[in-house]
This record gives C-alpha cells, structure tokens and sequence, in this order.
C-alpha cells in the first residue's frame, strides 16, 4: 500500500494538467466501470447534492484528485437526464476558501423556486491541524456550476465534538420552514444528529436541539451522512453509524442503517416503528444519500458510495478507487422499505449472453427460482474458474432463509480483517435476484427488493464463470456503457 504525506493527500489541484496522465493511467485500467458513475482520476466517495433540477439530475461525489488516498476532498459534478446515463461536468465545488480549506466535504442539495441550493460541509483545520466544520451554502449559477455564499451559515456548536458534518435540508409544509440535519457525535462520543432550522434558506438559521430517536440514544459513536424522506406517509432515517461493531456485520465499523417511523418536529423526535435494518448487507455500501425533488409522494431514489472510509481495495495500486452504486427506488410496502434498480436501466440492455456458465463483465443476471424448489437450498457462484472453484459465493440456506456471501475463493482478496463471509437475512424464501455486474462491482437486489448485497469484486482473466443451483431459471443480459468517462475538470 502506497504511503502519502500529509502535504500530497492535501495537494491543491491548479490545473487539469496536474492529473492529466493520472487520467490516462487510470482510463486504462481493466477494472473501470461500464455503467457506474466513478471517479474521473483518484478516490470517489460519499454522494452529495443529489437532486432533479428542472429536468436534469445532479449528482455529486466526494473527490480526491491525487489517488486512491482520502485527502482534500472535492465536489465532483456528473449530470443525467434519466439516472441511466451520465456526463462528466467537472469539479462542483473547490476547498478554496478559509472556511474549507482542507475539504469541501459532504452535504445535499434542495430546490426552491427556479433554483438551486446547496449545503455542505467547509472541513477547516488551523495551522496545529485542529478542526472546524462549517456548515455552508452555494447556489447553482448560469453557468451549471454551484457559487459558493461568502460567508458560512454557522460554525460549529463547542457542546458536541468536532464531528458535525454532512448537512441535509429538508422542507417541512406543516412547519412551513426549513431544517438542516448535521451528523454528530456528543462530547461522550455517541452518535448523534443536530437539527438546524430557518424559514429562509441561506440566513436566520438556529439551532433547534439534538434529534431524539427513541431506542437509539447510544448506537455508535458518530452518524454520518443523515437523510430523512418521506415515503407515503412513512417516515425513513438512514444514517451511517461509525465507530460500532454490529450484530452480524464481522469485524466492520462502518454501516448504513435505516429505520422506519415518524418524524415529529415540534418535539425533534423521531420515533422508530420497529428495530433498525442495514440498508444494505454487502461489505462496500455507505453514506447513501436520497435525491431531493423526486416529485413522487411514494416514492424516494438512492444512491450509495461502493466502499467503506477505513477499507483498501485492489486498484489502490493504480492509484484510483471507489464508485457509486446503482440509483435505487425506495418504496414502503406493508411497513416495509422496498429497494429496486432504478426504472429504466433496462435500456442499457445490449442483448442477451448464453446461459452457459460464462459470464460478461458488464451484466444484468435475472435469476427467478422455481416456486416448487423455494423451499430448498441454493447456490449462485459469480467469478468462479472454468471448473466451477473458487469466485464470489452466494449460497441460500432455506431453513433459517438466510443468504450467505462469501469472497473468499475470489482470486483477488482485499479488507480480510474487517471479514469476507456476511449474511443477508430474509423475511421471506428465496425467489428471485436481479444481480448487476460491472467490472469492479456486483449488486444483488433480491425478493424484488427485501434486501440488497453490494460488494467490490475485482476478477482475474480466469475468474469469468458462473455456476447456478438447478431450479432456477437464468437470463444475462450484456450492459452498455452509459457513463461518459470525459476528462473534464
Ligand atoms: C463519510 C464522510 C463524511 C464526510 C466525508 C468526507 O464517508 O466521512 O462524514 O463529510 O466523508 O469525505
């Protein structure tokens, strides 16, 4: 693993020449994606500013220029008309003020009106490296790309750590004001959200009080990335709790929880309807961040970062990494959160592969159960050798309806000690998954979406098989490129 200074991770990008052959280097890399959004050169992590803005999706990604190292964090900016294919539009905002000077880190976006507005995170640190979060504003100019307000919108509170970060906006009708959700840690190091609120957007902010979530007043030691959407009626949370280990989870200390409840703004309590659920079960899935403006009541879009902040993975080496997973649409059913692939990625289907025990690097996989075999076990090994050995394993255990993943027989290995063997329990038997495979990364979305298992994976030339339970019927799909890897900065 390559070691960075303190002065390289925190490098000021001048000019797209400082990484232009870094770009080349990285373009050729065999583990580049087809159909995901990943970073231009370097790291890719949390999505920030995810929304629709008349008519055109803007999402962005926390960006480290130099390498697969977190350091001075960037606003990347890609643009959609469809969350299907995707542009490169160059870096949305720059640590180039006082106030971010080492980071513009993460944060959300929200329309009003005609415009635009943004909300992040200003990361500053003095000269003896002591940190300060500011919570700061920039709003979208003619140009397409985010104007910074000159001054933040408030600093940090000294009665909580300097863990305060992340902010999302939110509208409330009934309250007929705005409020901004902070992630935090308490000065007894438990995780934990500030609310802010104001009835204009970029002034009169104040501080509310610490959010109450019933149950969950000591459940981690800090909550990144805090989101709440309405979803027919339904109020959902999801955060990223750190610092914690989890029933379940090996040895990992990050996560990516929801839970489902009500929101009750006069008193800043969020009451959970029952215990929290991982967002998803894979080893790669955090920070996911809910689009605002999805202008449907019943429905919310998601995406999350493929990859975890203390994990290394394999192109480490060719100094760039991370990803960002598939949109999802969320649904509550039945008390329950739905998670399917967003509604027209079917476009990118370029044909049908033979169910041969071959696999493309770039697919869809529909796998559907027979109804009379639901009550058996299953298998489903992704990248195994010609023989059937080794890959990305996938076994169903029908008595306990418990999905078990394990990475172990992958040729490339990587993050062994966090844990390479996780379960994804089901409410229900086995009956279908829909799987998307990119060159880097495998996505499972299973029961039409009770649960969902991301994970990096980085096969070798030998590792492009598959082997399948009978009982099952298979459809592959080839995928088209949908994501055009411009060098634009
Ligand atoms: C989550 C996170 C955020 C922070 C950002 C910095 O991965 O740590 O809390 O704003 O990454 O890149």
């Amino acid at each position: 693993m390559r070691q960075w200074t303190q002065e390289e991770r925190y490098r000021v990008l001048h000019s797209p020449d400082d990484i232009s052959e870094l770009f080349e280097r990285n373009s050729k890399s065999v583990y580049r994606q087809t159909y995901h959004v990943q970073p231009v050169t370097g790291l890719s992590s949390d999505p920030n500013g995810f929304t629709c803005h008349k008519g055109t999706w803007h999402l962005f990604y926390q960006w480290c220029p130099w390498g697969a190292v977190h350091g001075l964090k960037y606003w990347y900016h890609v643009t959609s008309p469809d969350l299907v294919t995707w542009k490169n539009a160059g870096v949305g905002l720059r640590p180039d003020t006082i106030y971010d000077n080492k980071g513009t880190h993460s944060g959300s976006a929200i329309c009003a009106g005609d415009d635009l507005y943004f909300f992040y995170t200003g990361n500053h640190r003095d000269e003896n490296w002591v940190r300060t979060p500011y919570t700061c504003a920039a709003k979208l100019g003619e140009d397409g790309n985010p104007k910074k307000l000159p001054k933040p919108l408030f600093g940090p509170r000294d009665d909580y750590s300097e863990h305060q970060r992340d902010p999302k906006v939110v509208y409330n009708e009934e309250k007929n004001k705005y409020y901004i959700f902070i992630g935090a840690q308490t000065l007894d190091k438990k995780g934990t959200v500030l609310i802010y609120q104001s009835e204009e957007l970029l002034s009169g902010w104040s501080f509310a009080g610490q959010l109450n979530v019933v149950g969950f007043e000591d459940f981690g030691g800090m909550w990144e990335c805090p989101y709440i959407v309405n979803i027919s009626g339904t109020d959902v949370l999801i955060f990223s709790p750190q610092y914690t280990k989890l029933p379940g989870r090996s040895e990992s200390t990050n996560h990516n929880v929801y839970l489902l409840g009500k929101m009750d703004y006069d008193t800043l309590t969020f009451t959970p309807e029952s215990g929290y659920k991982h967002l998803d079960y894979g080893f790669d899935f955090y920070a996911a961040q809910g689009a605002s403006n999805v202008g449907d009541p019943d429905k919310g879009i998601l995406i999350g970062w493929i990859g975890l902040p203390d994990n290394h993975y394999p192109t480490e080496e060719e100094d760039w990494e991370g990803s960002m997973g598939l949109p999802r649409e969320l649904r509550v059913k039945d008390g329950k959160l739905l998670q399917t692939p967003i509604t027209g990625i079917e476009k990118l289907r370029d044909g049908e592969a033979p169910a041969d025990g071959t696999l493309p690097a770039a697919c869809e996989i529909l796998v559907d159960i027979d109804p009379a075999r639901q009550a058996e076990d299953f298998d489903l090994n992704l990248y195994t050798k010609a023989d059937g050995s080794g890959g990305l394993r996938l076994h169903y255990d029908a008595a306990s309806k418990t999905c078990t993943v394990d990475k172990t027989g992958l040729n490339k290995r990587f993050n062994m000690a966090v844990g390479e063997v996780l379960d994804m329990p089901l409410e229900n038997p086995l009956r279908n998954l829909r799987i998307f495979v990119d060159h880097s990364s495998t996505e499972y979305f299973v029961n039409d979406g009770e649960a969902t298992f991301t994970t990096h994976s980085y096969p070798e030339a030998e590792e492009f098989h598959y082997t399948v339970s009978d009982g099952a019927a298979i459809k592959i799909y080839k995928m088209k490129p949908s994501v055009k890897d411009d060098f634009v900065i």
